[in-house]
This record gives structure tokens, C-alpha cells and sequence, in this order.
């Protein structure tokens, strides 16, 4: 799958999934900006993936929530680079409550995250894309934008939501060459599962057809390959990695 020499930009990058597919799209010689809110794990990221090739890396500390925030990664990234091919809008957080419980704060971080922060980097890296007439968006989204679950009224709002945008943007920037997917993970192993109590992991895993939750490889390798020139002619897709839990 080649990525060579693309500028990958990854937002959510200094741990999870987002980090693994940095080192991943290192690896495959692409040029990549980690992306994140938290300015300490973005140094340890950055010293750790520096091994594998610290001329190809940058760190850049970004707030999706917030548009001036983005703009200045952006900028920071195509002042670097001269372009940006691929927007990998990684970045997520979990809020969970009952919806008895959901508190309006809870509502509005997880929507303000998860859901605009999407909306601003697609718009931010827009011109970039259009004036080479050429790119890649890749959304991350949820099973449980597509099938609820109990405790998560934001953030099934927010990752539906990516689900609409991403077909929307699809059809509008088809004529441009702009791909635009969405990856749907399903319970996959990182600190989000952190919150999630132990029975009801152990149920999900008994429910999914291969038997074990995912990694975060496992995402990595399909963001990998949606970036590629392989993948240029799918966009608009709902693409789950989650075992066969859905079936
Ligand atoms: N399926 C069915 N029932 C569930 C359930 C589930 N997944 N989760 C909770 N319930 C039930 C409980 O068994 C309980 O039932 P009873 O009233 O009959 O006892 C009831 O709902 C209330 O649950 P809690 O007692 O746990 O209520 P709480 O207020 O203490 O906590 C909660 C609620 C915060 C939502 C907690 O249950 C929780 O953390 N659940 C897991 C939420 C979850 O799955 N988050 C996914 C995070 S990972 C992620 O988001 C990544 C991704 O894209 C998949």
C-alpha cells in the first residue's frame, strides 16, 4: 500500500490508536503531524516515534473544539510541508452516562469534540486539498454511531453524526478528488476502555463472533490503507472493524 511521501495529518495522535497509526504510516515512509490536545503525551509520543524516523515527524498541539486552535496547526503543518494529502480525524472522547444522568456539560464536550472538531479540520485542510485537486479524509466514527448503546446518547449523536458529514463531504468533493471515508471501530483495546466496567467488556467479547476485542492495529491498518493510492476509488463508506460484533 503506498503512502510514500503523502503528508498525513492525525489528529488524537499521542496515544491509542491515533499514535499506533502514526508509527504505522512512518513506517510506510509517509510524512506525518501528530496531532493532540495534550502537550506532555505529545512530547513522549514524539521522542518514541522519532526512532523511526524523525525527519518525516512533527508534533503539532491542536484543540479541535476550537477553530483558531486548528487553523494554526494547519497552517503549521502546510508551512512545514507545502501540502497536505491526508486528514485522519481521529480525535474522540467518551463522556458516558445514562441519559437520566447526562449532564448538559457532558453533552456539549463530547458534540463539541467528537462532532466539530471533524467539521473544523475537514474545513481547515479543505483549501489545501482543492488546490491539488486531490486528498483524503478519513473519519473516525463508531459501531455505536451506527447502533446506539446504552450509555453513550452523545457520543452515538456525535459519531452518527460523522457518518452524515462523511457521505455529505463525499458528494460535494467527489468533483474535487477528494475521498471521504469513515471507519466504524468497535470496542477496540485503549484507554477509552478504561471506564467501561469489566462485565460488560467480558459480554461484548463473548458476543463477538472472533473473540477478542480489537487493537489498535487493527484500526491503523484500515486507516492505512484508505490512505493509499490503492484505496482511490472509495468514498462515501461506512467501513466497521469490529470483529463481527454487528452481525
Ligand atoms: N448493555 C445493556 N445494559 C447495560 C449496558 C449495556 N452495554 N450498560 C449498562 N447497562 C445496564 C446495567 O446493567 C444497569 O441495569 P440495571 O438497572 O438493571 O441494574 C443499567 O444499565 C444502569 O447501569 P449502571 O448501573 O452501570 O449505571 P451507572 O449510572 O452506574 O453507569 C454507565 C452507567 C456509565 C453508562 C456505565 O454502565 C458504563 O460505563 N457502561 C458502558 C458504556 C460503554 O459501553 N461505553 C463504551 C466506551 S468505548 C467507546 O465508546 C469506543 C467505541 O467507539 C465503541
Amino acid at each position: 500500500m503506498n503512502v510514500k511521501d503523502k503528508v498525513v495529518m492525525i489528529t488524537g495522535a499521542a496515544r491509542g490508536i491515533g499514535k499506533t497509526a502514526a508509527r504505522l504510516f512512518l513506517e510506510k515512509e509517509a510524512k506525518v503531524a501528530v496531532c493532540d490536545i495534550d502537550e506532555a503525551a505529545l512530547k513522549t509520543t514524539v521522542e518514541e516515534l522519532g526512532a523511526v524516523n524523525a525527519q518525516a515527524l512533527i508534533a503539532v498541539q491542536i484543540n479541535v473544539a476550537e477553530r483558531p486552535s486548528v487553523d494554526m496547526a494547519v497552517k503549521t503543518i502546510a508551512d512545514k510541508w507545502g501540502k497536505i494529502d491526508v486528514l485522519i480525524n481521529n480525535a474522540g472522547i467518551t463522556r458516558d452516562a445514562m441519559l437520566h444522568k447526562m449532564t448538559e456539560g457532558d453533552w456539549d464536550k463530547v458534540i463539541a469534540v467528537n462532532l466539530k472538531g471533524v467539521f473544523n479540520c475537514t474545513q481547515a485542510v479543505l483549501p489545501y486539498m482543492t488546490a491539488q485537486n486531490k486528498g483524503t479524509i478519513i473519519n473516525t466514527s463508531s459501531i455505536v454511531g451506527v447502533y446506539g448503546n446504552v450509555g453513550q446518547t452523545n457520543y452515538a449523536a456525535s459519531k452518527a453524526g460523522i457518518i452524515g458529514m462523511t457521505k455529505t463531504w463525499a458528494k460535494e468533493l467527489g468533483r474535487k478528488g477528494i475521498t471521504v471515508n469513515a471507519v466504524a471501530p468497535g470496542f477496540t483495546v485503549t484507554e477509552m476502555l478504561a471506564t467501561v466496567p469489566q462485565n460488560i467488556l467480558d459480554a461484548i467479547k463473548d458476543k463477538t463472533p472472533l473473540k477478542r476485542l480489537g487493537s489498535p492495529e487493527d484500526i491503523a491498518n484500515l486507516y492505512l490503507f484508505l490512505a493509499s493510492d490503492e484505496a482511490s476509488f472509495i468514498t462515501g463508506q461506512v467501513i466497521g472493524v469490529d470483529g463481527g460484533l454487528t452481525l
